[in-house]
């Protein structure tokens, strides 16, 4: 398990990563999609687990999902979990947000 910081307060954290817009972060050797949901911060893989989209441009709807724009699966922000579709779960990383920044930790 590794640990990455971004920025250095949460000034830094809401410039960086303006609201509902999906950011790619590298933390490592590993892409990270990143995403802010009024004080809430998510950070997931940025490909879909179905066959590969980019969830880049992806869709959020009001329970805490997101929507993958190629078919629709849907996935939940929190835990990963697919919510309409079949396929593997969606890797989603612990994020810590402090007055130090943001933390995300990634599973090594
Ligand atoms: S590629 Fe995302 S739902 Fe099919």
């Amino acid at each position: 398990m590794r640990e990455f910081q971004l920025g250095n307060s949460k000034k830094d954290i809401w410039e960086m990563i303006p609201e509902r817009k999906i950011k790619k972060v590298r933390l490592g050797d590993k892409e990270v999609a990143v995403l802010r949901l009024k004080d809430t911060i998510y950070a997931f893989e940025p490909f879909c687990p179905h066959r590969g989209a980019s969830l880049l441009t992806a869709f959020t709807n009001s329970k805490e999902e997101i929507i993958c724009p190629l078919h629709q699966y849907r996935f939940d922000l929190k835990t990963g979990q697919v919510k309409s579709g079949y396929c593997r779960e969606m890797e989603v990383y612990p994020c810590s947000l402090g007055e130090n920044g943001l933390t995300i930790t990634i599973p090594q």
